[in-house]
């Protein structure tokens, strides 16, 4: 069985979406087939988390990326 070490949560209301939620995903993925988080993730796309005015939302684990871009979330996975 693979053990995912970390459940990412990226946010594809509109809010999220308008604030660059769709390539803060791509990027992701790409960075997980790339092999940079192999094996270390797995990701979900969510609706709405009601937390719009901080878009676009992320979550790694239990931990909040407010205004997330690759950068934040990356490090937040890595440190996770
Ligand atoms: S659209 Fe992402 S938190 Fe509302």
């Amino acid at each position: 069985m693979k053990f995912n070490r970390r459940l990412v949560f990226i946010c594809s209301g509109s809010d999220c979406k308008k604030a660059g939620s769709k390539k803060i995903r791509k990027e992701l993925k790409e960075a997980a087939t790339a092999g940079t988080l192999k094996g270390h993730c797995k990701f979900f796309q969510t609706k709405c988390m009601d937390m719009c005015k901080t878009a676009p939302m992320v979550i790694v684990d239990n931990h909040f990326c407010k205004k997330a871009d690759l950068k934040s979330v990356m490090e937040q996975i890595k440190k996770a």
